[in-house]
Formats: C-alpha cells, sequence, structure tokens
C-alpha cells in the first residue's frame, strides 16, 4: 500500500510538469488527491491492514497529500501568468494609446454673442424680456404706429400665418408693446432678445430668420442724449473703448426722431474695405425715441413720459468677430461648422 502511494505521487508529479490549462489541473487535481481521488481510494483499504501498520501507512498518505496540493498551486500559479502573459500578447491592447474622447456641447456662436451682450446690458441695469414670437398684425405693426396699408410695412417682407391677422414677428419692437402694457405706468429698462423672422430670399447676407436685441427705456425726463450715452457705453465695452460711432439720421414709424447707429469698421479700421463696402463704418442698430403714439398704445401719457429704444442684430457682429462668410452657417446645423466655437 505504501508502494501504491509513493506511486501515485510520483505519477502526478510528473503528470503536473505537461499541465498547461486550469481545466486539465482541475481534472487531475480530483483525480489524484480530490475527494474521491486515488489517496483517498488507498486509504479506505486501511482497514485490510494490520492494525499496527495503519498508522505509518496513514501518515505518509497525508503527507503526500500535503505535497501534492503545494505542486498543484505552485502550479495553478505558473499557468496564470501564462495565460495573462498570452492574453496580452494576443489580445493586442496597447496601453500606451490615447484614450476615446467623450465628446461635449458647446454654446452655438449665436448664443455665445447673445449671452456677450446680455452681460453688458445687465450691468447698466436693463433686464431680459421676453416676449412671443408669433404675434398678431395689431402688435407687430398697428400698435408701432402702422396701421393696416400704412406704406412703411413694406420695410419687412412678413410671413403670415393661415390664421387671418396672425404673423411670425418681423422684429422684436412687439415685444416693446407687451413690455409698456405690462409695467405701465412703472418706469421701464428692458432688453428683448429674440428670433425674428423674414420672408426673403436666402442669400449670404440674408437669412429667414436672425437674431434681434431689443432694448427700451420708458420713464420721466428720458432724452436724446441719454440714448446716446447709453448706446456709447454699450459700444465701448463690446467692440472697445478706442472704436468710433457715429449716429445717423434714419425714419421708423415708432420712434421719433430716428438714428441708425454705426461702428468704425472692425476689420479695416475706418480705411475701408469690401465688407464696410468701402465706407469705413458698419451699421449696428436702428433706434430712437420712442413715438408718443407707441408711449400711448403701451399705456403711457406721452406728455409725462418719455424714452428711447433701440434694435440691434447680433448675428451681424458674430459674423465680423469671426470672419463668417455666410450668414446660412448660423442656422445649417453643420456641425463642422458649430464645433469651431
Ligand atoms: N425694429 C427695427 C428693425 O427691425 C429696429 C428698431 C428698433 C429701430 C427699435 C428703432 C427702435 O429694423
Amino acid at each position: 500500500m505504501l508502494q501504491q502511494l509513493e506511486e501515485i505521487r510520483q505519477q502526478t508529479i510528473v503528470a503536473l510538469e505537461n499541465v498547461l490549462d486550469l481545466e486539465t489541473l482541475q481534472a487531475l487535481h480530483s483525480q489524484s488527491v480530490g475527494k474521491k481521488g486515488q489517496i483517498t481510494q488507498v486509504l479506505r483499504m486501511i482497514g485490510q491492514l494490520l492494525p499496527d501498520e495503519r498508522p505509518r501507512v496513514g501518515q505518509r498518505a497525508n503527507e503526500i497529500r500535503q505535497e501534492l496540493e503545494i505542486a498543484f498551486s505552485e502550479r495553478e500559479s505558473i499557468i496564470k501568468s501564462y495565460e495573462l502573459a498570452r492574453s496580452l500578447e494576443e489580445g493586442a491592447i496597447d496601453v500606451t494609446l490615447p484614450g476615446r474622447s467623450i465628446a461635449t456641447g458647446k454654446l452655438h456662436p449665436a448664443t455665445q454673442t447673445l449671452r456677450r451682450i446680455y452681460k453688458i446690458w445687465a450691468e447698466m441695469g436693463f433686464q431680459v424680456y421676453r416676449s412671443p414670437d408669433v404675434v398678431d398684425d395689431e402688435t407687430n405693426f398697428t400698435l408701432l404706429n402702422m396701421p393696416a396699408h400704412h406704406p412703411a410695412r413694406d420695410m419687412w417682407d412678413t410671413f403670415y400665418t393661415t390664421q387671418e391677422g396672425i404673423l411670425l414677428r418681423t422684429h422684436t419692437s412687439p415685444g416693446q408693446i407687451y413690455a409698456m402694457q405690462e409695467y405701465a405706468p412703472e418706469p421701464v429698462r428692458i432688453i428683448l432678445p429674440g428670433m425674428v423672422y423674414r420672408y426673403e430670399q436666402v442669400t449670404a447676407r440674408s437669412e429667414l430668420q436672425f437674431y434681434q436685441v431689443e432694448g427700451l427705456a420708458v420713464g420721466r425726463g428720458i432724452r436724446m442724449t441719454d440714448l446716446k450715452g447709453t448706446m456709447t457705453a454699450f459700444a465701448r465695452r463690446y467692440f472697445g473703448e478706442e472704436r468710433k460711432m457715429r449716429f445717423r439720421c434714419s425714419h421708423f414709424p415708432f420712434t421719433e426722431p430716428s438714428v441708425e447707429i454705426d461702428i468704425e469698421c472692425i476689420l479695416c479700421d475706418g480705411e475701408g474695405c469690401n465688407v464696410c463696402k468701402y465706407t469705413g463704418w458698419l451699421e449696428i442698430a436702428g433706434a430712437g425715441m420712442v413715438h408718443p403714439v407707441v408711449l400711448r398704445n403701451g399705456g403711457y401719457d406721452p406728455t409725462v413720459f418719455s424714452g428711447f429704444a433701440f434694435g440691434m442684430g447680433p448675428e451681424r457682429s458674430t459674423m465680423l468677430r469671426h470672419g463668417i462668410e455666410d450668414i446660412r452657417y448660423f442656422w445649417g446645423n453643420d456641425l463642422r461648422f458649430l464645433e469651431q466655437f
């Protein structure tokens, strides 16, 4: 019986040398030292021996089992490190490669410009006021001193809806009416940013939709000098201290007097280039003193209250600042364009 045990030991040690995977190792383990393995089977027959021989055989069996268990675990760690090395080699995981970058969203260039504009007006005490994009004819035109059939309505090519008298606002000025009717007779100092819509041929310079930022200040004793000073303060912060600006006479039915505001061309510094069409100036806003009729329509007594209003188009200045040549990029949703900002 002792000899049988020695044979099991010897065979197992030789067999172990050739085992290359964990599965075979497991099988060999149960076959030799496992619960129903060869050593156990030898021990089962121990009863057939003479009583004084039994302890020696039992002791030797335990020794061999312990020795083999150690040999098995050594073999197991060898196989495991071998398998790891092999999978690294075959798996082609190159840990030095750069990781996959996670795509992050960015603010639309128009939004970035709007936020810069909001910030400057906020510093000057102007709050943001929102008004609807879909308005009636009355608010977009009539209450702004352009009754039905008034020729000035032609200044804006309008998108009418299928519902009689309902249209997409052609400018943010109807927001003045909403705001005044809400606040009268309290003083007002707001900007009204939003999308406006024009039924126009789409070209590199004009789109069907674009942003405007309207401004409105109503109170007692507001004068033209306040308009000029406020617009100058804005332009200095937005375009830089040194940038020259000028106020040009103009006409809008809802302001009197009316002006258009130009700044010195930011591309050629007033020298003249194809962007400013060799005038040296760029138009940035229309503005004026709120017309008495409009004040009254908003709920203010024009003999007591006065105010100024302006409207500017932020896309234009974004185009200039970034050298964007075609306004259609703004709403074309081409990521190759948008990702540059
Ligand atoms: N609403 C005018 C436009 O769309 C701009 C403007 C606003 C002019 C306010 C004067 C006062 O062109």
